[in-house]
């Protein structure tokens, strides 16, 4: 099982739809994933068409260690997605919640996840306080996506410089994930300056500006079974071999069966539904 932070301190840069695509993608490949939603926005347990649910990550944080494992395995709840699991946060969540940045770690060791999962992904609020510094803990990689902005990319080797220091552990970059792309000769100066500063671990697969990304929250719809012919969906199958060394044709092969299947299985489902209408209206 692999455990995996999402993290940027820079608020807005595609944390969340990021884990929520790559949890998504990785569950239609057939892998079992959990998402935690670790953020008081609780924008992914909102992606993932779950809200907020009792009990929560919330309630795993409160919990002593001894009573953790129970409080994290009851917080888990089905999405969509057979394969695909998530842990809802909640509005109150905070950093102070936890009796150290250690409580996670420990209680997903405690619960001997790697039976159930082969992915956990965890999403994180921006800024870096004890909740960031728990996910960091409790992971064996950390992906960052970024803005191609001066601001963001400053950031990124100041956030690496407090993770060391506050998570000696943990605390490395894995891979940061070029968003909001766009050919411009801006984004092009700022991703060499990436790649000088975190050289061999920039994904050379940038995800693009694309408003698929806000019609699919907005209409509470999946990204690969709705819309798999856009920008967005083929980036994010292409960045599932840079990230996981899943080979693109694979990863497309799984994911457009499912998509086969949803597609003939929601027609059987309205074709019977008219049936059902017909032979009441004849009645
Ligand atoms: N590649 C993209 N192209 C266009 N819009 C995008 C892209 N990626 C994300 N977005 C949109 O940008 C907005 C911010 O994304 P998101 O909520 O994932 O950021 P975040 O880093 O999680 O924010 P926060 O720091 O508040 O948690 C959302 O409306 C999302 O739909
Ligand atoms: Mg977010």
């Amino acid at each position: 099982m692999k455990i995996i932070s999402v993290l940027n301190h820079k608020g807005g840069v595609g944390k969340t739809t990021f884990t929520g695509c790559v949890a998504q993608a990785l569950a239609l490949t057939g892998y079992r994933v959990l998402a935690v939603d670790n953020d008081s926005q609780h924008n992914l347990s909102s992606l993932l068409n779950v809200g907020v649910r009792q009990p929560n990550i919330l309630d795993v944080y409160k919990s002593t260690l001894a009573d953790a494992p129970k409080a994290f395995l009851s917080a888990v709840v089905k999405t969509g997605l057979p394969n695909l699991h998530i842990i809802t946060s909640c509005g109150n969540l905070i950093g102070e919640a936890a009796p150290d940045a250690f409580h996670l770690k420990n209680t997903i060791e405690a619960c001997g996840l790697g039976r159930y999962y082969d992915f956990v992904m965890i999403d994180n609020a921006p800024g870096l306080d004890r909740l960031q510094a728990s996910a960091v803990n409790a992971c064996h990689e950390i992906f960052v996506p970024t803005e191609l902005r001066q601001f963001a990319v400053d950031g990124l080797v100041e956030m690496e410089r407090t993770l060391e220091a506050r998570c000696p552990q943990g605390g490395r970059i894995t891979k940061i994930v070029p968003n909001f792309y766009r050919d411009i000769r801006r984004h092009n100066t700022f991703l060499a300056a990436l790649d000088t500063m975190f050289p061999g671990r920039v994904t050379a697969t940038r995800i693009p500006l694309d408003s698929v990304f806000d019609e699919v929250v907005t209409e509470g719809k999946i990204l690969f079974l709705h819309r798999l012919y856009s920008k967005g969906a083929a980036t994010y199958i292409k960045l599932m071999y840079e990230l996981f060394n899943l080979g693109e044709e694979t990863v497309w092969d799984a994911v457009s069966g499912k998509r086969d299947e949803y597609i003939r299985d929601r027609a059987r489902e309205r074709y019977y539904k008219m049936k059902t209408e017909d032979t009441e209206d004849n009645t």
